[in-house]
């Protein structure tokens, strides 16, 4: 499909409901809207809320994002920018794992070693959490995924070295930026049998500091009641667009 008539594709069928994005069809059978909205969850949901202008800002923070990757050698289900909160992805056949690259120690690795967060590390240290908000995303490896055939283990070995990769390149991408890439979450999935980056790549689903400040620019400000989320999530799309 030329790029000429990406804006005129429009949503069919709702196909998926997520706590913070909705899928739709399309008539294009391998391409689907990703919609990006405004509610925000924390803890598999436990904690609900709303981020005023939030689906427009992580849309457009993600799109950067992808748009960065994909020019520098990363397949992912990103294709365009549709509008303020929608976007024109491959559809996958998501892998039911989450891939999280630490650089510095936070959240759930800080509590489960007993550190201090803000401790940077020598070497990232990468994660695989079980996709299943009923079980709380449990933490697993490669083991787990091939006793209890979760995933392709091939696939898991690209995720992981995928992983590094686009660590390497949004470390860069937010040092420029004044922001020190602290964590991140990465969801992988098949299009036509290849392996594609999917998902979001945002203030939902990074940790996000300023570089001088330590200041948290993420949804830790409304996981821990920090006040200035909206403010914060606008303070990096604004530099993620310089
Ligand atoms: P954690 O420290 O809570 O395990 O989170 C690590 C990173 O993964 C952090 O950047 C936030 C992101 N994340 C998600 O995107 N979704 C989730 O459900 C969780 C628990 C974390």
């Amino acid at each position: 499909m030329s790029v000429k008539h990406l804006s005129h594709v429009e949503k069919r069928g709702k196909l998926y409901e997520g706590k913070a994005k909705v899928l739709y069809t399309t008539d294009e059978a391998d391409l689907v809207i990703q919609h990006f909205k405004d509610d925000a969850t924390a803890f598999n949901g436990e904690k609900k809320g709303e981020i005023a202008n939030k689906g427009r800002m992580n849309n457009l923070i993600s799109a950067r994002i992808f748009y960065f990757l994909n020019e520098s050698g990363i397949k992912t289900h990103y294709v365009a920018t549709l509008n303020d909160n929608e976007q024109l992805v491959k559809k996958l056949a998501v892998i039911p794992i989450e891939v999280v690259v630490r650089n510095v120690v936070a959240g759930s690795l800080a509590k489960r070693l007993g550190k201090e967060e803000g401790m940077e590390l020598d070497d990232p240290v990468i994660e695989l959490y079980f996709k299943d908000d009923s079980l709380g995303d449990p933490m697993i490896n490669r083991f787990h995924v091939n006793s209890f055939k979760i995933a392709d283990p091939e696939h898991i070995r690209v995720m992981e070295v995928e992983a590094q990769r686009i660590n390497n390149m949004l470390w860069s991408f937010f040092d420029e930026r004044g922001i020190l890439l602290v964590d991140f979450k990465l969801e992988f999935g098949l299009h036509k049998g290849e392996l594609l980056l999917g998902d979001e790549i945002s203030p939902d689903s990074c940790r996000l500091w300023d570089k001088e400040t330590k200041e948290k620019l993420d949804k830790d400000r409304f996981r821990r009641d920090l006040g200035n989320i909206e403010e914060s999530y606008q303070e990096v799309l604004d530099r993620v667009l310089k």
